[in-house]
This record gives C-alpha cells, structure tokens and sequence, in this order.
C-alpha cells in the first residue's frame, strides 16, 4: 500500500510540522534510551537515525523502497535493510533494544510483527514505542473506527484507531509504568519481554 508515508518529501514536511510543535521531544526521549546493538524498526525516512548516540549501533529496517532510499541519504553509515516488522532478518536475541516510532499502525499484522520484534530481542532487552492508539474517549474512539478506511488508504497503511499498548502485552511484554507518557492519543513507554530477568523492578528510564 503506498500512501503519505511512502513518499518521502510529503512525510517528512508533515512530520517537520508535529516536530516543531512537540513531538521531537518525544521522538529524543524515544532514541535517549538506546543501548548497544538497537534495531529501528520501521524507520521509514530515517528521521530518528541522526538522534542516537554514537555508542549505539543501529541498524534499521523499511519495507518501503523510496522510503528507505530517502534514510540512506539521511543517514549514510547505517546498515539499512529492506524488510518487514512481520519477518525480521535477524537471529534470536539479536538486539539490545527495539525501537519503534510510529509504526504498529501501519504494519499489516501487528500481532506478528511484535512476535518477530520479542524474537530479537535479548530477553533482557527493552521495547521503546511511540505510537499514536486508539483513543480512550468513546466518541473520538468512534471517530477514528469511521475514518479508518480513508485514512489507512490515504496515509499507506496507517491505523488511527489502534490499540496498540494491549497488543504490546498480548505479545508478552510488561509496559514500563515510569516510563510511560500519555498525550490524547499518543503514547510513549519502554517495555521489556515478561519474563525477563531484569523484570519490572529495574524498568528502562
Ligand atoms: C509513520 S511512518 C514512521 C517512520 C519512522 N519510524 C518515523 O518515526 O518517522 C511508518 C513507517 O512504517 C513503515 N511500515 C509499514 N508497514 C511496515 C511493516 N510491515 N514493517 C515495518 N515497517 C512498516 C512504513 O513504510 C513507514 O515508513
């Protein structure tokens, strides 16, 4: 499916805007807490790609050929691949970290996307998501159930009306609860597989 966030200059004029009025504090919170090998896993245009810091080492992941091609240019010395959430190229426990930033609306089967990304990761490694989900007002929560269709053709996949903080736990991670921030319908949190060792009594900041 293409749509807005797979043409390149149109999504990151639209994101340039949401930067400008909040949300690239919330994209520096996302990277802050990055550590040792970090998968970015729909990175789309690369737009979180210059914000790690240069202790970590990052590889990212784009299904979408144009948009990938605009994060090699963004971001020349880090290893991008071409694949999907759902069928990562990667062994198990590859990472230390996952980072996602607003991605599991748009992946086609997020259930199995969360699978692959608890896959590779190490059972100590940590979750860090920004999302936009389904709201908790039940009217604005209907809104979005109407537009859905619209707005997933539209925007190349996106879903306004996931939950997907439920489907994080249904994939078997435990959210961090310090670490979670909720603004209308964005959220932010850090999560780590639950059965991990490191459990929730030492959550990633
Ligand atoms: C809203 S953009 C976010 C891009 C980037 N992470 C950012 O923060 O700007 C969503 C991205 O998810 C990608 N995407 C869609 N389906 C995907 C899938 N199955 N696996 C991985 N990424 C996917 C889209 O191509 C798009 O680049």
């Amino acid at each position: 499916m293409r749509g807005v966030e797979q043409i390149p200059f149109l999504y990151d004029a639209m994101c340039a805007v949401l930067e400008a009025t909040g949300l690239e504090r919330w994209r520096e919170w996302l990277v802050s807490g990055a550590k040792g090998r970090t998968l970015d896993v729909g990175c789309g245009t690369g737009r979180n790609l210059p914000l790690y810091a240069s202790d970590v080492f990052v590889v990212g992941v784009e299904p979408s050929k144009d948009t990938l091609a605009k994060a090699r240019r963004r971001a020349p010395t880090v290893p991008l691949v071409r694949a999907s959430a759902e069928a990562l190229p990667f062994r198990d426990g590859a990472f230390d970290t996952v980072v996602s930033g607003l991605v599991f609306c748009s992946v086609p089967d997020a259930a199995k996307g969360l699978a692959e990304v608890k896959r590779v990761l190490k059972p100590s490694g940590a979750l860090r998501m920004l999302e936009h989900v389904r709201s908790t007002t039940a009217w604005r929560a209907r809104w979005q159930d109407f537009v859905q269709p619209a707005w997933t053709a539209i925007a190349g996949g996106c879903h306004p009306n996931r939950d997907t903080e439920t489907a994080v736990r249904q994939a078997g991670f435990v959210i961090d609860p310090e670490t979670l921030r909720a603004r209308d319908n964005m959220r932010r949190f850090s999560a780590h597989a639950a059965s991990s060792a490191n459990g929730a009594s030492t959550p990633a900041q």
